[in-house]
């Protein structure tokens, strides 16, 4: 069945394998482009940027580095790189085929339950994608987040404020951000950063 994106139901739960149609699809936010070419350019911004715009944290020490929304790797891998001394951890619910180490295949909705996966977070970095069109998804891996994440640890969007791909981020859903400041909310990232 073709993905409903205004029908609220999180997208892994219409399909479990939705980027192979996501890709192909236009939105209302910009119908010239595809997600899939929106997708590409920000891989090419992250594989330029990415790497400066973590530098300028000031990174905890200590705690796992988290990963969420693996898809084929790409942003996971950059941040694998970034952090070499690091335990970097990927969580996706769907395998794309893509041999990647490190990976947990399991929706976080399941993992993160009952606080079955708490441990110490320096960074959970959110690549699941849209609040809009992932809001049940989003909101496991914000609550894991608030409750995981080290003081001055950060939690960063991969498209979170007005995401890129429709006209409502973070903002729309979250009314209060705490247990965390805003660091940034220019495009494409967007960092929060614990109290
Ligand atoms: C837009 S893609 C991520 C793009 C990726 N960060 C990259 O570098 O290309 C979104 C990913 O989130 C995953 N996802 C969506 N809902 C999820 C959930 N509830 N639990 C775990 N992963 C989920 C999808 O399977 C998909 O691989």
């Amino acid at each position: 069945m073709a993905l409903d994106l205004n029908s609220g139901v999180d997208l892994v739960d219409q399909d479990s394998n939705y980027m192979n149609e996501l890709v192909n699809l236009t939105t209302k936010f910009n119908p010239e482009m595809t997600i899939g070419d929106l997708l590409n350019a920000y891989h090419q911004w992250a594989f330029g940027q990415l790497e400066e715009n973590i530098n300028k944290l000031n990174i905890p020490n200590d705690g796992d580095i988290i990963v969420l929304g693996i898809y084929l790797g790409h942003t996971f891998n950059i941040i694998k790189n970034i952090f070499p001394n690091r335990n970097v951890i990927g969580i996706d619910a769907s395998d794309y085929g893509n041999p990647i180490e490190n990976v947990i295949y399991q929706d976080v909705r399941t993992l993160f339950a009952n606080n079955n996966f708490d441990r110490p977070v320096a960074v959970l970095f959110d690549g699941i994608g849209s609040w809009h069109f992932c809001q049940q998804s989003k909101s496991a891996a914000f609550e894991f987040a608030s409750n995981n994440i080290i003081s001055n640890g950060y939690y960063i969007d991969e498209s979170g404020w007005r995401d890129g791909v429709s006209y409502s981020g973070i903002e729309t859903f979250k009314e209060n951000l705490d247990p965390f400041e805003v660091v940034t909310d220019t495009s494409p990232l967007y960092i929060l950063q614990h109290k």
